[in-house]
C-alpha cells in the first residue's frame, strides 16, 4: 500500500500549521526513531516539560503496549505519540481523575478518527480502539504521582494508519487493522494528529470542570464491550468468564460472572478482555 501520501513524513512545521489547540502540541518533538515516545515523554515530564507537550515518532524500536506487551511500530506508516498532562484536579479528586483519564483519552481518539475518516470505531474496555473486531489502536497511560507540582500523566497513543493488512506480523495479522485497510485509501498523518490533539485537549479541559460521570456515559456509548460475553484475564493471572455489565464510577468494568464460576458481580480494574461470540 505505497503511495506518495502514505509515505509523507511527519514534520513539526506541517503538524503545527494544522493545530487548532491552545496548548497541546505547541511544544512538539518529532523524532525519526526512538525506543518509546512514552519513555521520552516520561523523561521530559520528569524534567518539568509543560502541559500539552507532545512527542511523536516515525518509528519506535521498543514501543510499549498494555500489560507489558510490545507495540508494533514500523517506520513511516502510523502514529505513535505521547502527550504530557500536567493539569491536575484537587488532591481529593486525583485518584478518580487518574482512573478516568485513559477512558476519556480513548473517547477523544475515537472521535478524532471518526471526524477525519468517517469510520466509526468502537472501544474495547479499557482503551482499545476497534473497527469491527479488529484492533486499530491502543492507549497506554503512565503516571507519576509525587506532590502537586510533580504529578503528571503521559497519554501514549498508537494508531495504525497506513499499514497494509498483509504487512502486520503474522501473530497479529488476523486481529489488527489500519485506517487504510478499512477505508481502502491511505491517510495523511499530520491532519489526523492535529485532530487527535484538538479532541484530546477539549476532553482533558472538560474533565477538569465536569464530573467524571459525564465521560463515563460518553465512553459507554462507544464501548463495544458492555453487554457482551467476555473472557477476562485478571492481573493475578486468573481467568474468568461472564457478561460485561456496566462501568463503576472509577471506570472499572463490572462483570456478572457465569453461574458455573460461582456467579456474582466482579469489578475489574486491570485486565485483558476477550470479546466472546
Ligand atoms: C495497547 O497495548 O493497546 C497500548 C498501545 C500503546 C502504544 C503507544 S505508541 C505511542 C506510545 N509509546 C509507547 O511506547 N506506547 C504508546
Amino acid at each position: 500500500m505505497a503511495s506518495p501520501v502514505d509515505s509523507r513524513p511527519l514534520s513539526k512545521e506541517a503538524i503545527q500549521a494544522l493545530l487548532q489547540t491552545n496548548t497541546f502540541g505547541r511544544t512538539l518533538h518529532v523524532l525519526q526513531e526512538t525506543a518509546s515516545t512514552n519513555g521520552d515523554a516520561m523523561a521530559l515530564a520528569q524534567q518539568g516539560a509543560e502541559d500539552g507537550t507532545v512527542v511523536v515518532a516515525e518509528r519506535q524500536t521498543a514501543g510499549k503496549g498494555r500489560l507489558g506487551r510490545r507495540w508494533y511500530s514500523p517506520p513511516g506508516d502510523n502514529l505513535y505519540c505521547s502527550v504530557i498532562l500536567r493539569r491536575m484536579p484537587t488532591p481529593a479528586e486525583l485518584p478518580r481523575w487518574l482512573s478516568v483519564v485513559p477512558l476519556m483519552a480513548a473517547v477523544a481518539v475515537a472521535r478524532a478518527v471518526q471526524a477525519v475518516t468517517g469510520l466509526r470505531p468502537s472501544l474495547k474496555w479499557p482503551n482499545d480502539i476497534l473497527i469491527g473486531d479488529r484492533k486499530l489502536g491502543g492507549l497506554l497511560c503512565e503516571s507519576s504521582v509525587a506532590g502537586p507540582a510533580r504529578t503528571f500523566v503521559v497519554v501514549g497513543i498508537g494508531l495504525n494508519v497506513n499499514t497494509g493488512r498483509e504487512s502486520f506480523p503474522e501473530e497479529i495479522r488476523e486481529i489488527a487493522t489500519s485506517l487504510a485497510a478499512e477505508a481502502g485509501r491511505p491517510f495523511d498523518r499530520a491532519p489526523l494528529l492535529a485532530a487527535l490533539l484538538s479532541e484530546l485537549e477539549a476532553h482533558a479541559d472538560a474533565l477538569l470542570t465536569r464530573p467524571p460521570e459525564t465521560f463515563l456515559s460518553g465512553y459507554a456509548r462507544l464501548c463495544s464491550t458492555l453487554g457482551r460475553r467476555v473472557r477476562v484475564r485478571l492481573a493475578d493471572g486468573e481467568t474468568i468468564e461472564g457478561q460485561a455489565d456496566s462501568l463503576a464510577p472509577d471506570g472499572s468494568l463490572r462483570i456478572i460472572r457465569d453461574q458455573a464460576q460461582g456467579g456474582g458481580l466482579l469489578e475489574v480494574r486491570v485486565g485483558d478482555i476477550i470479546h466472546l461470540r
